[in-house]
């Protein structure tokens, strides 16, 4: 079920202009709007992305489909998409939103850390997750986080930490470019997908460094696919539909050579995992 829009907060930087929003169930959401400059298929990038993510135990935002009306886009005159010189109205009807972690007037939310504080973020290790994940999902785009300080038992129910130990936690966000964006393609390139911090493939040896996750994504349950198709709001991929299920088909397909496509990482111009074993 969706949620209702309230308030504007800002807008935020990226292709997609997101813009930040109060909702009424008092939650944050980064909006991406159905029509955003990308494409409207970002939206189910995004959305799919997000349902898979949580099934494979990596730290991703909430997700919601947020209701945008007619009250809030007069209400909200500064909430719009900039085309050149042309303003185009937000579009009444379920956006998709991403969680903002906690309230923005009271957190601060990093894009970026320094690496002093990067080797202490509590789930670095995800970072080899998601890289499992986006080699899958053909991510066109670089890996995306977002950093922020807060109680380690709130956010990471998997690490064993004391009730009000504080630390840093990654989340992965911007899932629009899986699938290459609005082209729904899986392609096989190197070097997509990867998190432009060296630090975070450090401890890479070999394949085993990737698992949990690259278990979990070989053996992919067909049933959790299903679900998030069923879940998109029909709107997002009206006319679509045909492409997305073979899309999904290929995906399915596409599962088994995960091992390879992150041994094929090695091979891009910059070897990610100069730590590998050779065998
Ligand atoms: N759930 C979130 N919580 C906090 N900030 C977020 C969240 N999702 C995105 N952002 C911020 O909003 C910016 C734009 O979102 P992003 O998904 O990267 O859109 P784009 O596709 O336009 O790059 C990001 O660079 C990040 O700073
Ligand atoms: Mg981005």
């Amino acid at each position: 079920m969706p949620v209702d829009a309230r308030r504007l907060i800002r807008k935020m930087r990226g292709g997609a202009q997101a813009h930040l929003v109060e909702a009424a169930d008092g939650h944050f959401y980064v909006v991406k709007f159905l029509n955003n400059p990308q494409h409207r298929r970002i939206l189910a990038n995004e959305w799919i992305a997000a349902t898979f993510l949580n099934y494979l135990g990596i730290s991703t935002p909430a997700v919601a489909m947020i209701r945008v009306s007619g009250t809030f886009i007069q209400e909200n005159p500064e909430a719009y998409i900039q085309l050149g010189s042309h303003r185009r109205t937000l579009e009444e009807g379920w956006h998709f939103g991403s969680r903002f972690p906690g309230d923005p007037a009271r957190n601060v939310v990093y894009d970026f850390l320094p690496d002093s504080l990067m080797e202490k973020v509590e789930n670095l290790n995800e970072f080899r997750g998601v890289l499992a994940f986006d080699k899958w999902m053909g991510n066109a785009d670089s890996r995306q986080a977002v950093f922020f300080r807060a109680r380690i038992k709130d956010w990471l129910p998997a690490v064993s930490a004391h009730p009000l130990r504080l630390g840093f936690v990654a989340q992965m966000v911007d899932n629009g470019y899986v699938f290459e964006g609005p082209h729904w393609r899986l392609s096989d390139s190197p070097l997509q997908g990867l998190y432009f911090r060296p630090l975070v493939y450090r401890d890479v040896r070999g394949l085993e460094d990737f698992q949990p996750w690259l278990d979990r994504i070989v053996n992919f349950p067909e049933e959790v696919v299903d679900q998030a198709m069923k879940q998109i709001p029909p709107v997002w991929t009206e006319g679509d539909e045909d492409a997305l299920a073979a899309l999904l088909e290929r995906l399915l397909v596409r599962r088994k050579r995960v091992p390879d496509l992150i041994e094929a990482c090695r091979e891009s111009r910059v070897n990610p995992f100069p730590n590998w074993r050779r065998s």
